[in-house]
């Protein structure tokens, strides 16, 4: 999955449906470009960022000191010297000089004026547990006493790492912020994944400390996950890692839930031991701005993941910065990111960026649809929440599931966030129209956990929104698309390329951890100049998603360069053809995936779900999906086939899998499904599609090695 070098070298000068020349990197667009929507007065009245002059500010000539701004947010125990360093590319420096600590800025500052204010409302999955609101202060006093505990109880120190494998509760900030304020660079393993997952990230960073729970709610059952923690002990022993502490959180505080025994000597109850820190504080460590904060693994199923390192100093001041421009976050305000923690989005967007702007921001344990289509905009209603975040797929998800159920509650959003993947123009609107009741501004936030925050989209207050595209690049950040041939694709042009950015920002991360080299050649190598060159110009980052820049600079992404489909040399973007079948009014989900042709190649079969009620519909859906595609696309993109299913494998952070669909089909192997939310429905899909049949398999070509790899 990283070495997007040399990919797709098969398909030099092929020849696209207008009989011109496409290139490696030209990717069809079909999308219509939709009429701009603009944000109501009453929003901008009280946006943070309403003074056009920004854009001045953060203008390339004042690179790299436009950033300043973004630092000058954060309470700095030591102001820095040097703004960027650029002297040892592509390893940038931020803020050199600077001494800061997340948990100080993201707690302690805010005491004076805010401790009995929330930081964290919980929403237990259960509707008949109470929320519970933790006030600044309270969380003061928990992660003071956790960060004892791990000092003086697991011996740990600054530069130490410590995994975590923890799912939606108010332990996992609790933990992050306590690790932070020793300098204990954490990583966090996403609650969804197995004990072996866990296991190999353990031994990667270098762990010997794991902190994990005994059991959360999941669609009404409480999830034995403590037995997984001694799955990952094992795998990571088998590497060669030791862990000689396992720290377990109960869900209920003296009540273990778990069936899972507890190891004499090396499993202990945090609650339990938390009794002899009660009150106990630890001083905030004044951390190098360029000392490493966590550890995020992208979550690859095949090929190693990559823990991706982000600094605290350059990190914490760009999601502060963008959670106050883009996010419109206040104090005042009521935030709820649906996000799961274990991914980049939550790290950013739920913890560290609202918090170090005093934020109240709701954690919520459980499914959104669990136990009806009406609980997410039930906790919306009666937290008041006003910024509401989440993703394409649960904004489908929840228009499948309910169509209606936002109008039943009296909730009002001000702002609202789409990430994680292209959001076609028609849910766009329903997220906009029915979920946000007009009232709401969209931000569609391109960019990836290598990001450390956004990249592209726009300024609520300032700059209309464009169904369908994230919009331009940030105040700081300018992209870029260049071709195959290293040549920029003008905006305007109506041609797609690889979406670059030009320059670094504080939120980039500062490599691979223990892996520098794969670091240069996964995001720099590509598109580097020279390699010997000390001027960051010459150092493009490649982000290895295709986008298109139409003629306003409004960047429309495309998804990854892989997940193209080449039917006779035209390159069809599986989102084109996925947004076609969504306008058949049937359809609730599409997924586009490549099958084998003995002639063309490659053809696309779809798989589709249908929106209650329309069961019985499945040969006229299919006659209208096959059409649609032949009207929108045009005749090359007809699909082989048109499955009909019950429901799309996703992830637990809601990616519909495509390298599952694809291996059906093709009679790949299916590979490792135990980080699905559903993984049931795989076996459902394989009897409907190859029948009772013995399945020989055979092995992926080059060429779709990579195909719908979920990140
Ligand atoms: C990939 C990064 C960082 C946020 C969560 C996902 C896709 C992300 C958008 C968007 C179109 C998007 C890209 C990117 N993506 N946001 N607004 N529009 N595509 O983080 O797991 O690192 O995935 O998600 O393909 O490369 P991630």
């Amino acid at each position: 999955m990283n070495d997007i070098k040399n990919k797709n070298k098969n398909n030099k000068n092929a020849v696209n449906s207008e009989g011109v020349e496409a290139t490696e990197a030209q990717i069809s667009v079909y999308w219509k470009e939709e009429a701009p929507v603009s944000p109501s007065v009453k929003f901008i009245a009280q946006a943070n960022m309403s003074d056009s002059d920004i854009r001045e500010r953060f203008k390339m000539e004042n690179f790299p000191e436009c950033f300043r701004e973004y630092a000058d947010m954060l309470t700095w125990d030591k102001y820095w010297h040097t703004t960027l360093d650029a002297g040892n590319p592509p390893f940038w420096k931020w803020f050199v000089g600077g001494k800061i600590n997340a948990s100080y800025n993201c707690i302690d500052r805010h005491l004076a004026k805010y401790k009995n204010k929330a930081a964290f409302i919980f929403v237990p999955e259960p509707e008949e547990e109470s929320h519970i609101a933790i006030t600044y202060q309270e969380l003061y006093a928990r992660v003071n006493e956790f960060s004892a505990l791990l000092q003086d109880f697991a011996g740990l120190k600054t530069g130490d790492r410590i995994t975590f494998h923890l799912p939606m509760v108010a332990e996992l900030p609790v933990s992050m912020l306590a690790a932070a304020r020793l300098g204990i660079i954490h990583s966090e393993v996403y609650g969804g994944f197995s004990g072996q997952a866990c296991g190999g990230r353990i031994a990667d960073s270098g762990s010997r400390v794991l902190v994990t729970i005994d059991g959360y709610y999941r669609s009404g059952n409480l999830v034995d996950h403590k037995a997984n923690a001694d799955i990952a002990v094992e795998r990571a022993k088998s590497l060669g890692q030791p862990v000689d502490k396992v720290l377990v959180w109960r869900r209920y505080p003296g009540k273990y839930v778990s069936k899972s025994p507890m190891v004499k000597g090396r499993d202990f109850f945090i609650d339990d031991i938390l009794k002899d820190f009660r009150g106990k504080y630890t001083l905030p460590v004044s951390l190098p701005a360029e000392a490493p904060l966590f550890i995020m693994y992208t979550s690859g199923t095949t090929g190693k993941p990559k823990g991706v390192q982000h600094s605290v100093g350059g990190y914490l001041s760009y999601v502060a910065g963008t959670s106050k421009y883009i996010q419109d976050i206040h104090p005042e305000d009521v935030y709820w990111c649906m996000a799961d923690i274990g991914w980049i989005t939550g790290h950013s967007y739920i913890v560290y960026g609202p918090l170090a702007l005093a934020a109240t921001s709701v954690i919520y344990e459980g499914v959104p649809t669990f136990p009806d289509a009406g609980r997410v905009w039930r906790i919306a209603e009666r937290l008041n929440v006003n910024i509401f975040h989440t993703s394409p797929t649960a904004i489908r998800m929840l228009r499948k599931t309910g169509p209606d159920e936002p109008k039943k509650y009296n909730y009002h959003f001000k702002h609202m966030t789409t990430v994680g993947e292209p959001i076609e123009p028609d849910v766009w609107k329903w997220y906009y129209e029915v979920v946000g009741k007009k009232e709401a501004v969209i931000v569609d936030t391109w960019w990836q956990t290598e990001n450390g925050g956004f990249l592209c989209s726009t300024i609520p207050a300032l700059e209309p929104m464009k169904p369908g595209s994230a919009g331009p690049g940030l105040p700081g950040i300018y992209p870029v698309i260049y071709d195959e041939n290293r040549e920029e694709v003008k905006a305007g042009s109506g041609r797609a390329g690889n979406i670059c950015i030009k320059n670094p920002w504080p939120g980039i991360m500062q490599t691979i951890w223990g892996d520098p080299k794969r670091f240069v050649n996964t995001y720099y190598s590509k598109y580097n100049k020279n390699k010997d060159s000390k001027d960051w110009r010459d150092w493009p980052y490649f982000a290895g998603d295709g986008a298109m820049d139409a003629s306003d600079g409004y960047y429309r992404i495309l998804g990854r360069i892989d997940d193209v489909i080449n039917v006779s040399g035209h390159r069809l973007g599986t989102k084109e053809l996925e947004s076609a079948c969504l306008t058949v009014p049937e359809v609730a989900e599409a997924a586009a995936v490549p099958v084998i042709d003995e002639t063309k190649g490659r053809i696309p079969a779809v798989y589709i779900t249908l929106k209650p009620g329309f069961e019985d519909k499945e040969r006229e859906v299919t006659q209208k999906v096959i059409s649609t595609i032949e009207k929108e696309i045009g005749k090359i993109a007809k699909p082989k086939y048109v499955y009909i299913v019950p429901d799309m494998p996703k992830t637990r952070s809601g990616k519909i899998m495509r390298r599952v669909l694809s291996a059906i089909p093709n009679k790949f192997d299916i590979g490792d499904i135990t980080t699905l939310a559903n993984p049931e429905v795989v076996e459902k899909i394989r009897l409907l599609v190859q029948g009772e049949a013995p399945v020989i398999t055979r092995k992926r070509p080059e060429d779709l090695e990579h195909f719908g790899e979920e990140r």
